[in-house]
């Protein structure tokens, strides 16, 4: 993917969360976003994805000028996994996928069950198909939202801290399905606080803190930091395991 951003700035409440933005990346594949609590990750993210508008500045991901797009068209190519899972209670985990592919993407539901199930088969939850989400682990939920949001073949998917509602074990199981999106040549841009994790899926490294982007680059700066404010960063997180 490519993404620029413009001189963005977001704020809530006459308080200053994204000051003033700038980044420009070509040609990644997968981007995890870093940085304390508060930093405006979430913020950021969002503004991605064209979930909320920015109050001045531009962003452009791949040929899209999100700040300017019709939004209905753009969450057609882009996907969202949040922390915890959003699936429909209520809807199997096979018919949580189709009805997306029938609904907003207009797919006949032959064609919506063959795709289904073909993502199901490969990501290992084929076997639960036909349960409800409350009947799977927190951790296989995730992953079939993570599924849904790729049926769609989306240019990029955002997921913010998807393992974070989850313990270290159900985490394993959906970090190593965004593993697989590296294998599959789906784009990601991911907020996480595994920093092991981010080396084996990323390719580029975006570290913010109070609203700006400090320090970024290719994954080589989670060894090698150059600021002090990401050297701080690593430690503390690294402590923390
Ligand atoms: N809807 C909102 N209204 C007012 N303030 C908000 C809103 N959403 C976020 N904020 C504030 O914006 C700042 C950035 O929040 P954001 O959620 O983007 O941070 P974050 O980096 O994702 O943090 P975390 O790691 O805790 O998820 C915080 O100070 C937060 O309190
Ligand atoms: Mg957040």
């Amino acid at each position: 993917m490519d993404l620029k951003i413009i001189d963005v700035l977001q704020m809530y409440e006459n308080k200053v969360i994204l000051d003033h933005i700038n980044l420009e990346v070509k040609d990644k594949s997968g981007i995890v976003l870093i940085g304390p609590s508060g930093a405006g990750k979430s913020t950021l993210l969002r503004l991605l994805a064209g979930i909320e508008d920015p109050i001045s500045g531009e962003i452009i991901l791949n040929q899209h000028i999100v700040t300017q797009e019709d939004k209905k068209a753009y969450y057609k190519r882009v996907g969202f996994v949040f922390q915890a899972h959003n699936l429909f209670p209520h809807l199997t985990i096979l018919r949580n996928i189709t009805i997306v592919l029938e609904k907003v993407h207009h797919m006949d539901i032959d064609q919506a069950n063959k795709v289904a199930l073909k993502l199901l088969e490969q990501f290992e939850l084929i076997e639960h198909k036909d349960k409800i989400p409350a009947k799977i682990s927190g951790g296989q939920a995730q992953r079939a939202s993570i599924i849904r949001s790729l049926a769609i073949s989306p240019e990029v998917v955002f997921l913010d801290e998807p393992t974070s509602a989850l313990d270290p074990i159900l985490s394993h199981e959906v970090l190593k399905t965004i593993l697989k999106l590296r294998v599959n040549k789906t784009n990601f841009m991911i907020v996480t606080h595994e920093i092991e994790f981010a080396k084996k899926a990323a390719d580029y490294v975006v570290f913010m803190e109070d609203g700006k982007i400090v320090e970024h680059g290719n994954v080589d700066i989670l060894d090698q930091p150059k600021t002090k404010q990401l050297q701080n960063f690593i430690a503390n997180v690294s402590y923390n395991i």
